[in-house]
């Protein structure tokens, strides 16, 4: 065979062998065999002193055109392999696809109504204590004033467990835990969740939120109740809603009242929500009677309180313009996002 016809055939074979690799990694293996020190084409160099005089010159030019050749079609190859495994993988990812959405979750309307009415009290100085939803007959009933024959026991409805042992009916007796374990002067706000066997309808559940508030020290007077309570009412209703006390009765305080906030709804002037009073009840509240004080150890000659309860429902309610409550309890998302 004459030596071009040599270039030729191993030109042509090497042409064929880098056109049917299909990843670099095979590529590289065509390079080894024909450019590498030991290759093919180096093989074609040692043969060049055996060549005819005469053929030599174009024979060593013959291989240096092929090497360059294969280089040239080793970088096309390895360009079209990179570029299509590239198209793959820009069909796999569609970079201009918009981003799956993520939500991002928000507070419950009564999480957050409870949040900030703690806020509102521990700028005041007020600390966040909690109590169990599990309560003894003793600190739901007897140590606040209610004796087992009271008729006001029927108005805290009560799910009995077994023994002495209940679902609190109101936050109130985390008054008596706390004062069982700490003495005046303190200032406390309790959030938590209270039961009772109520029907539910949309003003009613068998379960719902309390933010109980008790501040005792050894001059507390109903002046400082009122204080904390328009305090409270201009922070989480607005600077210009009023408050109003109207005398009431709770076992537990004496003298007892229930409080209204104007409504925020129609300033005051009379609505559909506040049925054309203008006023809305939204706690009760009193100066802490001397009987709970004994029933904690706590010498009433010398300490004086007051203490508080609200309905976050409520409160929530109000402030959202909510008109059931049991929207509250059925994880809508349409109705929880909006807040
Ligand atoms: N515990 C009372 C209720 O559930 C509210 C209240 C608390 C009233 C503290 C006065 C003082 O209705």
């Amino acid at each position: 065979m004459g030596s071009e016809d040599r270039l030729k055939r191993v030109e042509e074979e090497a042409i064929r062998e880098i056109d049917a690799t299909t990843s670099l990694d095979e590529l590289e293996t065509v390079k080894i065999k024909y450019l590498s020190r030991k290759g093919i084409v180096s093989q074609l160099f040692k043969d060049l002193p055996n060549i005819q005089e005469d053929e030599k010159p174009s024979f060593g030019k013959g291989i240096n055109r092929l090497k360059e050749l294969l280089n040239q079609e080793l970088k096309q190859r390895s360009d079209k392999i990179l570029s299509e495994s590239g198209s793959e993988l820009a069909e796999a990812v569609d970079i201009t696809m918009p981003a799956p959405r993520r939500d991002i979750g928000v507070l419950h309307p009564i999480t957050k109504t409870m949040k900030e009415i703690c806020d509102v009290f521990s700028h005041m100085g007020f600390a966040v204590v909690e109590g169990p939803e599990i309560e003894t007959e003793y600190n739901n009933f007897e140590a606040l004033n209610i004796p087992v024959d009271h008729p006001s026991r029927d108005t805290f409805d009560t799910f009995y467990i077994k023994d002495k042992w209940l679902l609190r009916s109101h936050t109130s007796p985390v008054q008596i835990r706390y004062m069982q374990e700490h003495g005046p002067p303190f200032s406390i706000v309790v959030p938590g969740k209270v039961f009772r066997p109520d029907a539910v309808d949309a003003s009613h559940s068998f379960m719902f939120h309390q933010v109980e508030g008790l501040m005792v020290s050894d001059n507390i007077t109903f002046a400082n109740l009122k204080w904390a309570l328009f305090e409270f009412a201009s922070a989480c209703f607005g600077p210009a809603s009023k408050v109003r006390f109207r005398p009431h009765f709770f076992p537990f305080t004496e003298p007892s009242a229930e409080v209204d906030v104007s409504c925020m709804i129609c300033q005051g002037r009379g609505c559909r929500v506040c049925s054309q009073k203008g006023w809305l009840e939204i706690l009760g509240a009193g100066m802490v009677d001397p009987n709970v004080f004994k029933a904690v150890g706590i010498d009433p000659d010398k300490y004086s309180g007051f203490a508080f309860g609200m309905g976050v429902e409520r409160i929530a309610m109000l402030k959202y313009g909510i008109d059931d409550i049991r929207l509250f309890y059925e994880n809508d998302l349409r109705f929880l996002n909006q807040f």
